[in-house]
């Protein structure tokens, strides 16, 4: 793992975005997974003003999103699909047919989620984005699933509903499964990037790097991943 140490948000948003600038102008139909969050707020606004300054173009870019709550229609503000277009693919050239996040609704999430990966199985994936939960969760990965699943429904812990309150109104109303790639799909990935800010984040970035490689901390199979780069800032790498 190649880890970079940075000051704030403002400089690991400035750092991971030009790590996916450098990559789209080496390689303008690369395939990117794309993650939600909070984390990659800044390097998405990041990622629109190269666009706009005509540095790299997502005309032939293909994107695949790690997750996707259940129960909320694609309209609602919530909903991962309209994260990704409000904070990136509203504003850059991307054709909407590269455009892959789950569809979490209807009746048959199996079949929702068969059909996403089988789409993640024809597709090669150039750079993963990650965020990290606060309980080493990547995509919506829980502690405890196997470092072999693929596509799934989960069931979202306590801990990650009461994480993610903070964008809805209540507890009430975030939703209490989501569809994600599964660890397997994620570890496809050719090279993987990761991002954490803030003290929040402080010992999931510890086990992420030091700790042992268990089901019970997800995000430490990345030890295993070849090609893996996180950028921390000074708060969330505190112990290191
Ligand atoms: C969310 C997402 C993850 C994200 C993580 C951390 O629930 N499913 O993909 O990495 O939790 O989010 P944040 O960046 O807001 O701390």
């Amino acid at each position: 793992m190649k880890i970079i140490r940075v000051k704030d948000y403002q400089e690991l948003s400035r750092v991971a975005s030009q790590l996916m600038i450098d990559l789209l102008q080496k390689k303008p139909n690369a395939t990117l997974g794309l993650a939600t969050g909070s984390s990659p707020i800044g390097l998405y606004q990041n990622l629109i003003q190269s666009y706009q300054r005509q540095e790299i173009s997502f005309a032939e870019v293909k994107t695949y999103n790690l997750d996707e709550y259940c129960g909320l229609p694609r309209s609602h503000p919530e909903s991962y699909h309209n994260f990704m277009h409000r904070h990136l693919f509203h504003h850059v050239d991307i054709k909407e047919e590269n455009v892959h996040v789950p569809s979490a609704e209807g009746n048959n999430l199996q079949a929702q989620c068969d059909a996403y990966n089988e789409l993640l199985h024809q597709a090669t994936i150039d750079l993963q984005l990650l965020g990290i939960g606060g309980n080493g969760h990547i995509g919506f990965n829980e502690p405890g699933t196997s470092f072999k699943t693929e596509t799934f429904v989960v069931r979202l812990t306590d801990k990650t509903r009461e994480d993610n309150k903070r964008f809805f109104n209540s507890l009430d109303e975030v939703p209490t499964h989501a569809i994600t790639m599964g660890i397997h799909n994620i570890m496809q990935a050719k090279e993987i990037l990761l991002i954490a800010s803030g003290k929040g984040k402080q010992q999931a970035v510890y086990e992420l790097v030091h700790g042992p490689v268990t089901e019970t901390f997800p995000a430490s199979i990345l030890q295993q991943h070849s090609h893996v780069t996180v950028v921390v800032d000074e708060e969330a790498a505190a112990l290191l």
